[in-house]
């Protein structure tokens, strides 16, 4: 009892699969309870069938009824219980695997080294681009359509279903549909390399209003810097060749081999949410890079003056 309740409390939290919020995480966090139903049954009866051994004469048994407990309890007993349990299992596949209906919302993730790019696909234009972060409308199938840009990841948001590799060459598919509105994480679930673990995502699933008012905002160029100290920040953004890496839309800034950052003020977290989305943390990232994520392939800036990272912190916290 006491162990239980220690234990239970680890089963809820934003990346937990034994407290669903989709489709797909609910029937497979229902298989997961039925396997340990069985797995309580089977062992409780086990365990009898020992405790009540030890205690039966040791003379000998008639063969019948050895024969009797031997195929039935070694063979047969197991090959029924086994056989439900996985005809239980892979009638849940086909749903899980189903192809959204025509329509439906379908966003583009690549797993890199060590971070998502994420593009939502629009009837017409461009694809939207965010990065560590995705926002989806609650009750809707989406579709996410997963590449990577150098080695296997796998995208996996425990709360909403199941994972799938992503691999360099290759397109993967997975549909999800998210039931709760709420905030949950994605995480990467596959060793990709020395920063695997700080390879996160946020997950907000949102009412369909909101969810299209933030889309339409995701939409739109970059705030435009108005106070002095992030005017000074977007000088140094832009003269210091940031823009060669990432895109701020509506500047020069236009490189596509980091993250986008046109909103990136208005995300959960920073650096594939390894750090909270402020100021410090701003000023932290760019100045120690390798230490916050080892291996990481932006470079330090160590050169910038304490005066220089608060312009630049507070000119990227402004792009909500
Ligand atoms: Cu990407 Cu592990």
């Amino acid at each position: 009892m006491i162990l239980t309740a220690f234990l239970l409390p680890g089963c809820e939290g934003v990346q937990s699969t034994l407290a669903p919020a989709g489709k797909g995480a609910e029937q497979i966090a229902m298989l997961f309870w039925w396997m340990v139903g069985g797995a309580v049954v089977i062992w409780t009866v086990v365990i009898g069938l020992a405790i009540y051994a030890l205690h039966l004469n040791p003379a000998e048994h008639r063969r019948k009824q050895s024969a009797i407990w031997i195929i039935g309890g070694g063979a047969i007993a197991p090959t029924i219980i086994l056989s439900v349990l996985l005809i239980y299992g892979l009638r849940l596949l086909p749903p899980l695997l189903a192809k959204p209906p025509e329509g439906s919302l379908q966003i583009e993730v690549e797993g890199r080294q060590w971070w998502w790019r994420v593009k939502y696909r629009q009837l017409e234009g461009e694809p939207i681009e965010l990065a560590n972060e995705i926002r989806l409308p609650v009750g809707e199938p989406v579709e996410f359509i997963l590449t990577s840009g150098d080695v296997v990841h796998s995208f996996w948001i425990p709360a909403l279903g199941g994972k799938v590799d992503m691999l360099p060459g290759r397109t993967t598919r997975l549909t999800l549909e998210p039931t709760k509105i709420g905030t949950y994480r994605g995480v990467c679930a596959e060793y990709c390399g020395t920063s695997h673990a700080l390879m996160n995502f946020s997950v907000v699933v949102l009412s369909k209003e909101d969810f299209e008012a933030w889309l339409n905002q995701q939409k739109s160029s970059a705030y435009q810097a108005n106070s002095e100290l992030a005017i000074r920040g977007q000088e140094i953004f832009i003269n210091s060749g940031c823009g060669a890496c990432h895109a701020v839309r509506g500047t020069s800034a236009d490189g596509t081999i980091g993250p986008d950052l046109t909103h990136v003020g208005s995300r959960n977290g920073l650096a594939a949410d390894a750090l909270p989305n402020d100021p410090e943390s701003f000023r932290n990232w760019i100045a120690h890079t390798k230490t916050l994520k080892p291996d990481a392939l932006m470079p330090e800036f160590q050169a910038f003056s304490s005066e220089e990272l608060s312009a630049l912190a507070t000119y990227l916290d402004n792009l909500e």
